[in-house]
């Protein structure tokens, strides 16, 4: 049996409690960081699935003037586009309670990610590493943050040693992507995999069996993870 067939798996009913639970999983990972560090980061994920996720920790009392907050990929698009991450963290998770913390965004004021990647990697390196907790999800391709399948930019983000962001440009998206890179979200000891819906979880399912043989990004994303990783599934 590979390493990852035995990551464990919490599993929720409602996508509500699977929310408040990962909600008590991360605030007492960060509490940990600021008690022992004064400081924390949390990397988080776009998309819809997280939303339940951040409106709980919205209203979780934390010291969150604390904890940075940053993500784990961001469509090539202002904030005034409706398919920003940025908008989609502030709009959800960096209010009430959380209005306090830090985020770090990963656009750049640029045409493409190749004329801002170089600033958004500066930019990154001041957020406090390894990460506190890393949040992914996935999408029904095996995709993970903007790894995405069989697209221009995934190997090289896959391998990339140096930079802490690459960009990728998938044609199955509407938008260029900037991505944190397989060993930047690998830098961390706490890493979950937020996920919901029956589909995505045989997915999961089906890579754990036998991620080798996978050609998912997430298969290995879970073979790089080593026991990081707790999966929160719906299912
Ligand atoms: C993004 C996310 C992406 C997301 C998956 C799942 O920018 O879209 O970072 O990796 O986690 O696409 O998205 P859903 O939660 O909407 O299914």
């Amino acid at each position: 049996m590979s390493a990852s067939s035995k990551l464990p798996i919490v599993q929720m009913d409602s996508a509500e409690d699977l929310a408040q639970r990962l909600a008590d999983a991360i605030v007492e990972k960060l509490q940990s960081a600021i008690d022992a560090d004064g400081k924390a980061s949390l990397v988080v994920s776009g998309g819809s699935t997280p939303k339940p996720l951040f409106e709980a920790l919205s209203q979780r009392a934390l010291p969150w003037s604390a904890v940075t907050v940053t993500l784990a990929d961001e469509r090539w698009v202002p904030e005034s586009d409706s398919d920003s991450n940025a908008t989609f963290v502030k709009t959800h998770l960096l209010k009430d309670e959380a209005a306090g913390a830090t985020f770090v965004s990963l656009y750049e004021d640029q045409k493409t990610p190749h004329d801002g990647v170089s600033l958004v990697n500066e930019r990154l390196k001041g957020v406090p590493q390894p990460f506190t907790v890393v949040i992914l999800g996935m999408g029904g391709d095996g995709h993970t943050a903007s790894l995405f399948p069989d697209a221009p930019g995934t190997e090289a983000a896959m391998t990339e040693t140096q930079s802490l962001v690459s960009i990728v440009e998938p044609s199955t998206v509407p938008q260029a992507r900037i991505t944190l890179t397989l060993r930047a979200l690998m830098n961390t000891d706490c890493q979950f995999l937020h996920i919901s819906g029956q589909e995505k979880r045989a997915l999961v399912d089906e890579v754990l069996g036998d991620p080798a043989q996978s050609t998912y990004p997430i298969a290995q994303f879970l073979q790089a993870t080593n026991q990081r990783i707790t999966i929160y599934s719906t299912h």
